[in-house]
């Protein structure tokens, strides 16, 4: 591969805007709604703990697998497998990697979207003072029977896919790089300032408890997919998305510490989101395990007790919508630069129908809070449903085979070549290890598990 070769979609300005893009798309509602709710449905620390190995044996070494093959080919996903396998003389098969990791994509973007509109309704809830000295009853009930409003989840829905579309189609310089620099920083001191008020609580002890106390009999094999999965998602792994960031990415910068440096913010967002929510929970005796309402139930209280919580809560409920914004982007990337290098379609258009597609398939999530929330299959909501096929399946199964291919099948040449800097030899020789042998072995045995041969 001629060493000169730039992405079509142009290139990161520096390491820095490549470690900010890639830091936007993990770090979002992932970290702040998900990462909480399943703790609390989970049984709290061993969970966590079970996660944070996640992170570390697997997610790291993954992370930086994909980010290499995408810096190697500089393509789509889809592309990018056709052309690696080429390279490596393997098999054309490989090439449905890149379709599952677009097609999870759209799926985890179609409720993703709808997620993210709750969030923006309520910056204008919090803007309204909504919150202001409500108790803890009332703070449920302002969310109940604002996801029992199909119309009301439909419109912010709307609007958030809508402006995921626009800056995706803006292109990636221009589009991506302003938007996530002055967002991150700004999250992060929010996130300390409540954590703060989390410490003035009474249950701020109990809920450090609960986080970071691992009580063993809680694990249940679904439980350590469930962490596993969300090792998986929180890093925006096994679908492409780190991918195609990776092809935008110069050579001369060290994937190794980028990834750590990722992963690390990504883990420390989730764990401060843990250290805000379970102290409210307890001193406010609510329930850690009551769903995906979770942040929207207990944050709002906080805002409605703390001093100066009317500004914290808009300032904050604005800055987990452009966390999500830069997570949706990076979601719905790898199929848009497909469109474009395979199917010659313009950026505009291509944006418009994948766009178009996520947002369809994204009324089936808002029903599944009113209309449709007791048609389950598998005894599960179609929002549950499309959450467990994509995050527990399709993330780790794509992440099981890119570390396969990374580990097995690329040459050892070119994956040294990418991943090899001057002063990093042991690096490569533990990623190695991690990405042939550990991380395969670990999904395998976790799925094993879960079907009940283990
Ligand atoms: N990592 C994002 C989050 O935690 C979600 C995501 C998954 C984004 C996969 C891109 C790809 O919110
Ligand atoms: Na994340």
């Amino acid at each position: 591969m001629a060493d000169e070769k730039k992405s079509q979609q142009g290139e990161w300005s520096s390491r820095f805007a490549f470690i900010l893009a890639a830091t936007g798309s993990a770090v979002g509602l992932g970290n702040i709604w998900k990462f909480p709710y399943i703790t609390g449905e989970n049984g709290g620390g061993a969970f966590v703990l079970v996660y944070l190995l996640c992170v570390l044996l697997i997610g790291i070494p993954l992370m930086m697998a994909e980010t290499m093959l995408g810096r190697r080919s500089k393509e789509n996903p889809i592309h990018t497998m056709e052309i690696l396998t080429a390279e490596a003389g393997a098999d054309k098969n490989w090439h449905y990697l890149g379709w599952m990791g677009v097609t999870a994509g759209f799926l985890i973007l179609s409720y993703y979207s709808v997620i993210a509109g709750w969030a923006s309704a309520y910056v204008v809830k919090a803007f309204f003072g909504n919150f202001s000295g409500a108790n803890p009853s009332e703070i449920k009930a302002i969310f109940d029977s604002f996801v029992a409003s199909p119309m009301q989840l439909l419109f912010w829905h709307s609007l958030f896919m809508l402006a995921t579309m626009l800056i995706v189609a803006r292109g990636i310089e221009k589009g991506f790089e302003k938007s996530v620099g002055f967002l991150l920083p700004w999250l992060f001191a929010l996130m300390i300032l409540m954590v703060g008020y989390a410490m003035t609580t009474d249950g701020y002890f109990k809920g450090l408890n609960f986080l970071f106390r691992p009580d063993f009999s809680k694990l249940t094999a679904d439980s350590v997919l469930v962490a596993m999965g969300q090792a998986f998602f929180s890093l925006s792994l096994g679908m492409g998305s780190i991918m195609v960031y990776g092809a935008y990415l110069p050579k001369d910068v060290s994937i190794a510490k980028s990834s750590m440096i990722i992963a690390g913010a990504d883990t420390i967002v989730a764990l401060l989101a843990g250290i805000i929510i379970f102290p409210i929970v307890f001193s406010n005796g609510l329930h850690p395990n009551s769903g995906p309402g979770l942040v929207f139930e207990t944050l709002p209280i906080a805002f409605g007790n703390m001093f100066g919580g009317w500004l914290v809560g808009v300032l904050f409920f604005i800055a987990l919508v452009f966390a999500a914004l830069s997570s949706s982007i990076a979601l719905i990337e790898p199929a848009v630069a497909w469109l474009i290098e395979n199917k010659g379609f313009s950026r505009a258009k291509a944006c418009l129908w994948s766009g178009l597609v996520a947002w369809l398939l994204g009324f089936g999530t808002v029903f599944s809070f009113n209309a449709w929330k007791n048609a389950k299959l598998f005894d599960r909501t179609f929002f549950e449903l499309v959450d467990y096929l994509t995050a527990n399946l399709m993330l780790p199964i794509g992440g099981f085979c890119i570390a396969v291919f990374a580990g097995w099948i690329m040459k050892q040449e070119h994956s040294k070549a990418e991943l090899d800097l001057p002063g990093e030899h042991l690096s490569y020789a533990v990623w190695k290890f991690l990405v042939c042998y550990i991380a395969p072995a670990a999904v395998f045995l976790v799925f094993l598990n879960v079907v009940g041969v283990l």
